[in-house]
């Protein structure tokens, strides 16, 4: 995964460099590095840990001609010096940040050897900064290699490259992963998306897979194999992008609690009060189409499990897939299928592969993402945007509630149900009257702290927020969690409960009422602790919580917001990193 910035022109790149990379960390935080150049020759800081341990460690003066900086998710190679990034090349000709993943990089690595190259860490991207200078000296210039390495090159890579003899120019080249460049004023910018550039310029251009080029201070170039490219500039909504804590302890907190204006926001973007906002060809797609198939991965799969209860309910055939087993079985049936592909990123690798084979299927296909401009927006037949904001926090909650809450609109346009927005004004209220009791979901985190392992069951609509319920839990708090449907408790998960065990029933269903409540007895009589979470309809004493109503259709969310509370407060108790979870990315642009 990794995230990269990069500057040209003559200042002082502190700023850019380390708060560029401090708003890029979703990306990763195993490691951090800026490399600057300036009439003192290269110079690069480098940490094994996050962003604000490489704050501490740079001098306050970053001045140069050109800088570039990385922060690392590791896939090749562990989190050492070596590895993290900006890597030099052997000669130390070059330079280079990267974000993705080079999949043929051992024979590139052989053939590097063969040619006298010798390697200091384990990465890729090593193999990438020598494969550039091994092409330069058997080329007439830098572009040329760059053109070379392209043509070399398998897999997934947005480069920003300094070349130590022109200290004037930042290479770039992309496959795969995102760039982004920015036009400012005496300086040009890139990085792997807007944000770190917003306070520089607000004239950006999106680079397309197998496009390279190089800025300077006052130019930017951008090539396809040998011609050059125009460039389309594009603007981007500050306000959506803004990342600020506003007096919140923790994003994650800060984006639960969002949710509620989200959704309303979501009502008046999509409804005007009299028709719905939908393209006609998107609902005229929609309508025709006799197989709907999900596609996405984490939280957002979660989302399309509700997906495909709206539209079996319309009476299609709808499945949900994990894009990753997709992408490798494409599972496509019906006489016209039609994708949903969820993804708060857009740019998570295995949907975008996903999509490359529906789209060299000439299949419609639906994005419903966060990201203006990311990948899979770019590329999908119909672009829905679900404006929630920058989410931060690793663990996703507010796009979660926003995904559903834009299928359930979706659905009521198709069906010109405008009762539907009134339903969400309802549950506006709902998630209002959870916030108002959080107190109470602290009081039940507090006790599952003396659990070592968490069940979560729950059937139908239920079980959909008890997996997504168990998936926040484990993300953030490390405290063992599964879900499964609660009738499958007995065929197996029950032989591993004893007294270290609690149960999380999500209990909102009139008709399995009584199930649940049976299978949460199984667990008590084998000395597992219960915590059942019910709705008003069903409510008894004993429950742990009783979450407000809200029509059927749409009662996941309050379910999933009362268990990202749940999940928050565990993990705020235990004292752990709650917005950078250890092991994780916010943004999984490798495979
Ligand atoms: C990562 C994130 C999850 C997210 C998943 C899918 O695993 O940590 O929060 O649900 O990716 O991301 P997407 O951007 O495609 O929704």
């Amino acid at each position: 995964m990794c995230g990269i910035v990069g500057g040209v022109g003559k200042g002082n790149y502190h700023d850019f460099l380390l708060n560029g990379l401090s708003s890029l960390d979703y990306r990763g935080y195993d490691s951090a590095g800026v490399t600057i150049v300036n009439e003192g020759g290269i110079k690069t800081y480098k940490v094994v840990g996050t962003v604000e341990d490489l704050i501490k460690k740079a001098p306050e003066e970053l001045n140069g001609f050109v800088g570039i900086g990385h922060t690392r998710w590791a896939t090749h190679g562990t989190p050492t010096l070596n590895n993290a990034h900006p890597i030099v090349s052997m000669h130390k000709e070059f330079v280079i940040v990267h974000n993705g993943v080079i999949e043929n990089f051992l024979s590139l690595r052989t053939k590097l050897l063969e040619e006298g190259y010798a390697f200091k860490g384990e990465t890729d991207t090593e193999i990438i900064a020598n494969y550039l200078e091994y092409s330069y000296h058997h080329s007439d210039g830098v572009l040329t290699a760059i053109k070379k390495l392209i043509l070399r090159l398998r897999g997934s890579y947005a480069l920003a490259i300094i070349h130590a003899k022109e200290p004037d120019k930042l290479y770039f080249a992309k496959k795969n992963s995102p760039l982004i460049i920015g036009e400012g004023q005496g300086m040009n910018y890139l990085a792997s998306d807007a944000v770190p550039l917003l306070s520089y310029t607000d004239k950006f251009i999106d680079i397309d897979d197998l496009q390279y080029g190089f800025l300077t201070s006052s130019d930017i170039k951008i090539f396809y194999k040998n011609d050059e490219v125009p460039k389309h500039y594009i603007t981007k909504n500050v306000e959506l992008l803004k990342k600020e804590l506003n007096g919140y302890e923790s994003y994650m907190l800060k984006e639960i609690e969002e949710t509620p204006a989200i959704i309303s926001r979501l009502c008046t973007n999509y409804f005007d009060g009299t028709e719905f906002k939908f393209s006609k060809s998107l609902i005229r797609s929609l309508k025709s189409a006799d197989t709907i198939i999900f596609l996405s991965c984490g939280t957002s799969y979660h989302a399309s499990l509700e997906g495909v209860r709206y539209m079996r309910y319309l009476g299609k055939a709808s499945e949900a897939y994990v894009a990753s087993e997709w992408a490798y079985e494409p599972v496509i049936f019906g006489k016209k299928p039609l994708f949903i592909l969820i993804s708060q990123s857009g740019e998570t690798a295995d949907l975008i592969k996903c999509q490359k084979v529906i789209n060299d299927y000439g299949f419609i296909n639906i994005s419903v993402t966060n990201t203006p401009g990311s990948s899979i927006d770019r590329e999908s037949t119909h672009s829905l945007l679900l404006n929630a904001g920058l989410e931060v926090s690793v663990a996703s909650t507010k796009a979660f509630s926003a995904q559903v809450a834009l299928l359930a609109i979706l659905v009521g346009a198709i069906e010109n149900r405008f009762n539907v927005i009134d339903h969400l004004r309802t549950l506006v209220d709902a998630l209002e009257k959870i916030t108002a009791q959080k107190e109470n979901i602290d009081l039940i985190a507090q006790k599952l702290l003396n659990y070592n392992l968490l069940f979560f069951i729950g059937r139908g609509n239920d079980l959909i927020a008890a997996k997504e319920a168990c998936l926040k839990m484990k993300e953030i708090t490390y405290i063992h969690s599964e879900a499964f449907p609660g009738g499958e408790m007995k065929h197996g998960p029950i032989a591993l409960i004893d007294h270290k065990t609690a149960l999380i029933a999500f209990n909102c269903e009139s008709m399995t009422n009584a199930a649940i409540r049976n299978n949460a007895k199984e667990v008590e009589t084998r000395k597992g602790s219960i915590f059942i979470v019910s709705s008003e309809a069903v409510y008894r004493g004993g429950d742990v919580f009783s979450l407000p109503y809200v029509k059927p259709y749409i009662k996941v969310i309050p379910a999933v917001y009362f268990s990202q509370y749940l999940a928050y407060f565990v993990a705020k108790h235990k004292g752990v990193n709650i917005d950078k979870p250890r092991n994780l990315a916010k943004s999984v642009t490798v495979e």
